[in-house]
């Protein structure tokens, strides 16, 4: 027996071993973990239950079966964090540089089965070459058979993908398909071809770094959702998102059973400045209605016009979705609309109830907007929220303008709470446009047309710059203190908390896309 355990012991210290003590230290060299090291850094400590710790990839072609790797470039298995089940793989490349084979993909599949029959969250910590060169076609299928599991498993567990080296070719379309993207800066690159094809193709010259590097795919892209200095960020960053979600889509996230205080907040009385044009930070906002030091922040450098993050209120799990005044004036456009409509999404399919903090002056008009579509990208928005069922609660601190009101979690589109504070304004735009508009004649006609159009500003401002008009309607469901706002929000949230929608049967909706 103890010869077989030796045997034993052999195989799993070569396993341990990837592709060898020369190439670990390369990777350290490129200041990153290993696959092992990011594991078992993830999971909680003696958590990590390996699965697949022996198999070997099964190619013969070009002297392939001399070089055998135990574990064939990729760890794969589950463990807790924070106590709660993860499954988790990790591509190595210290093994044919993380490149995916047959067998690689067939170990990835095998842990996505369990994750979604079980119903939790799958973590996968990418750093690939892409396809096993040598073994063609029998990669791609493997890629594909990656692609298919994570569309069935979209809305049913939460798909979190880290980038910590290469993503190139097919190998990008399973982080796209996942819920969250996290790439490391300065380690990491996607790109569906690298910087030689596009020489080749488009003449245009550019490094990895800039064709799809972190910074690239956080700010211009949208790819990346979070950016994290080194793997150890990255693995913390992935941890702090788990705690806000469920395990899968039956459940709703952990409360942390806060004792609920009536807590006035006086920081948020002055926020919003008099001066309607004038731009204010909403994150002071968010910061003032939340649990201290809760927001979670995602996509935070891209399109930066709409916040959206996680928070905790009262101890519960909630979406934040922002207008932000101090980029574009908080308009919506394109990509904010894009972005905010994705999350939305997210947060409807794991039970994560919508908070909603309204200060929006319209859509960016323009040909750029047009050309590229905001109609239907706008529609996304207004689709999202629509087929929202979550518990949806809205607080307008100032401007409501225009399409962009109804947008905005309103009332007539499926909201369940509309609180307005009193610097509110809601209306079809601001009110000197609006009065140039309705008002031309008088104006026109006005031997001093600029006190004319001041008079009839002022008159459509006293109509509809505040809360009011909305309120008498009932759009409105209440007028209330800043100061007031959190406990007001607890209090909604809590009294939604059990709150059901039965929807016709269909096979799904047709979002516009
Ligand atoms: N298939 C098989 N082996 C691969 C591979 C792939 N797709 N990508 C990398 N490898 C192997 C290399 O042969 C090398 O093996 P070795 O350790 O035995 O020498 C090892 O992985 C490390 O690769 P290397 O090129 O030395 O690392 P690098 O950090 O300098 O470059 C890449 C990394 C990803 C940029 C580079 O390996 C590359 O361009 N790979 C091919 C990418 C590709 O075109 N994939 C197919 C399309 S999806």
């Amino acid at each position: 027996m103890d010869s077989k355990i030796k045997t034993l012991n052999d195989k799993l210290a070569l396993a341990h071993l990837g592709g060898g003590q020369a190439r670990i230290d390369k990777q350290h060299e490129k200041k990153k973990l290993t696959a092992r090291e990011r594991v078992n850094y993830f999971l909680d400590e003696g958590s990590f239950e390996e699965i697949g710790a022996l198999v070997t990839h099964r190619t013969k072609d070009f002297g392939m079966e001399k070089q055998q790797f135990y574990g064939d470039g990729v760890v794969t298995g589950y463990g807790t964090v924070n106590g709660r089940l993860i499954y988790v793989f990790a591509q190595d490349f210290t093994v044919f540089g993380g490149s995916l084979s047959e067998t690689h993909a067939e170990k990835i599949c095998k842990i996505m089965d369990l994750a979604v029959q079980v119903g939790a969250p799958l973590i996968g910590l990418n750093d690939s070459g892409g396809a096993r060169i040598q073994e063609g076609v029998r990669s791609l299928g493997g890629y594909a058979d990656i692609f298919y599991r994570n569309v069935q498993s979209s809305g049913v567990i939460p798909q979190i993908s880290a980038i910590m080296g290469p993503c190139a070719g097919g190998a990008v379309y399973s982080p796209a398909m996942t819920d969250f993207t996290i790439m490391v800066e300065d380690s990491s690159y996607m790109f569906v071809t690298g910087p030689n094809v596009v020489k080749t193709v488009t003449n245009e010259e550019v490094t990895s770094e800039a064709l799809g590097g972190a910074s690239t795919h956080s700010t211009k892209s949208g790819v990346a959702h979070i950016t994290a200095s080194n793997d150890i960020e990255c693995l913390e960053s992935i941890k702090r998102l788990l705690s806000y979600l469920p395990q899968n889509n039956t459940e709703k996230p952990v409360d942390l059973n806060y004792n609920i205080t009536d807590e006035v907040r006086d920081v948020l009385s002055d926020i919003v400045p008099d001066n309607a044009n004038k731009p204010y930070d909403m994150h002071s906002v968010i910061e003032g209605i939340i649990d201290e030091d809760s927001f979670y922040e995602v996509h935070k450098d891209y399109a930066e016009n709409i916040i959206v993050g996680f928070a905790r209120l009262g101890g519960k799990s909630i979406g934040i979705i922002a207008n932000q005044p101090l980029f574009l004036a908080g308009v919506l456009d394109v990509n904010s609309s894009k972005k905010a409509a994705r999350f939305v999404r997210f947060c409807d399919c794991f039970n994560i109830p919508l908070l909603v903090l309204e200060d929006v002056p319209g859509f960016l008009p323009g040909t750029d907007q047009e050309w590229n579509g905001i109609i239907v990208h706008g529609a996304k928005l207004l689709y999202a929220f629509s087929e929202a069922t979550v518990p949806r609660v809205t607080v307008i601190t100032r401007k409501a303008y225009g399409g962009a009101y109804d947008v905005m979690n309103s009332k007539h589109i499926g909201a369940d709470m509309n609180f307005a504070w009193p610097s509110a304004e809601i209306a079809v735009m601001g009110a000197k446009g609006a009065a140039e508009i309705i008002f031309k004649r008088d104006i026109q006609a006005a031997e001093d047309k600029e006190a004319k159009w001041k008079e009839k500003e002022a008159e459509y401002a006293e109509l509809f710059a505040n809360p009011y008009s909305a309120a008498e309607r009932g759009f409105v469901d209440e007028v209330i203190l800043p100061k007031d706002t959190r406990r007001k929000l607890i209090k909604a949230f809590s009294m939604l908390e059990n709150k059901e929608v039965n929807k016709p049967k269909r096979k799904h909706g047709n979002i516009p896309l």
